[in-house]
């Protein structure tokens, strides 16, 4: 029996062993091709440059499907390891805020630059962000600079594995290039208003796990720690004040919520919309 256990909770691809050290993600048939196409380019950007990220072997053609094959890093997930209790914490969040920052260090000059990706984005969600709302995002997105470093773009802690040499981030499908703040913004908002925003939901991500109401108020405090605990290491491994932060930041923790609009996100919408609203009365654009 393969000893990787076959993943199957992704949305686009499942994800088995193929040999030794060597994983398959076999993408769904209705996956788009250039989805494939861009999560090839991203992983063969990042190949060589001494980051924390799995070998790339390849594209294939794995039982009549479209897949790739990536090293295996054989380890604990860190959702894993934040819902094991055995590690503090606010150290998980170091781990998590250095990769990121180790990964901002890198200059990208070959993906989609962050900013016109977020237009992209904006438009795409004026139906549900309605025409108000995206033009001032839009404008609000033309003032901010456009940044020249590796953006993960979906950095949760589901995406990183302790593995034998260090903590390795997997999942390199929607990298772009740009302000790395917009990438730290990314990982922020799917906390502040992703399945644990709000009490009161006591289903975790997926419906995968379910617990009674007093376990998840207390796995959501548990996150709430965390990512603040991720932002402030992250801040201090920048050497910029927080507060310094906070205000570069802000732009971004509208934009890039609003830019998500268009997914089917479980994410808390109401809350964001309240967030934009107030954050145009104070910095009209
Ligand atoms: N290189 C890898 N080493 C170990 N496990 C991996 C690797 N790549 C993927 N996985 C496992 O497969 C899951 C899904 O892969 P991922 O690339 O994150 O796809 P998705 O887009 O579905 O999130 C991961 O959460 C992880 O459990
Ligand atoms: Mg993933």
């Amino acid at each position: 029996m393969a000893e990787f256990e076959r993943n199957t909770t992704g949305f686009t691809a499942d994800v088995e062993q193929y040999d030794e050290n060597t994983l398959v993600k076999v993408y769904r048939d209705y996956v788009p091709q250039a989805d494939i196409d861009r999560e090839i380019l991203c992983t063969e950007a990042i190949q060589n440059q001494g980051l924390p990220v799995p070998a790339y072997r390849g594209a294939i053609e794995y039982q009549g499907k479209r897949a790739i094959l990536l090293e295996y890093i054989r380890g604990e997930s860190m959702n894993a390891a934040m819902s094991s209790g055995l590690k503090e914490i606010e150290e998980i969040a170091r781990d998590f805020a250095a990769v990121h920052y180790r990964l901002h260090q890198c200059r990208a000059t070959s993906l989609e630059e962050s900013k016109p990706r977020y237009e992209r984005l904006l438009r795409r969600s004026e139906p549900q962000l309605g025409s108000d709302l995206m033009s001032r995002c839009l404008k609000l997105l033309e003032k901010q600079p456009d940044g020249d470093r590796l953006s993960h773009n979906d950095y949760h802690p589901g995406n990183l594995i302790y593995g034998p040499k260090g903590l390795i981030c997997i999942d390199w499908s929607d990298a772009s290039q740009g302000d790395p703040l917009a990438d730290v913004a990314r990982t922020v908002q799917m906390f502040d208003y992703g399945p644990t925003a709000c009490s009161g939901v006591p289903v975790i991500p997926r419906g995968k796990i379910s617990m009674d109401a007093e376990m998840f108020e207390q796995y959501r405090k548990r996150v709430q720690r965390f990512t603040r605990a991720y932002e402030n290491e992250y801040v201090r491994l920048t050497g910029m004040e927080f507060a310094e932060y906070e205000r570069v930041v802000e732009a971004w923790k509208v934009i890039v919520p609003a830019s998500r609009f268009w997914t089917e996100w479980d994410c808390n919408k109401p809350q964001i919309l309240k967030m934009m609203y107030k954050y145009f009365m104070t910095h009209p654009v």
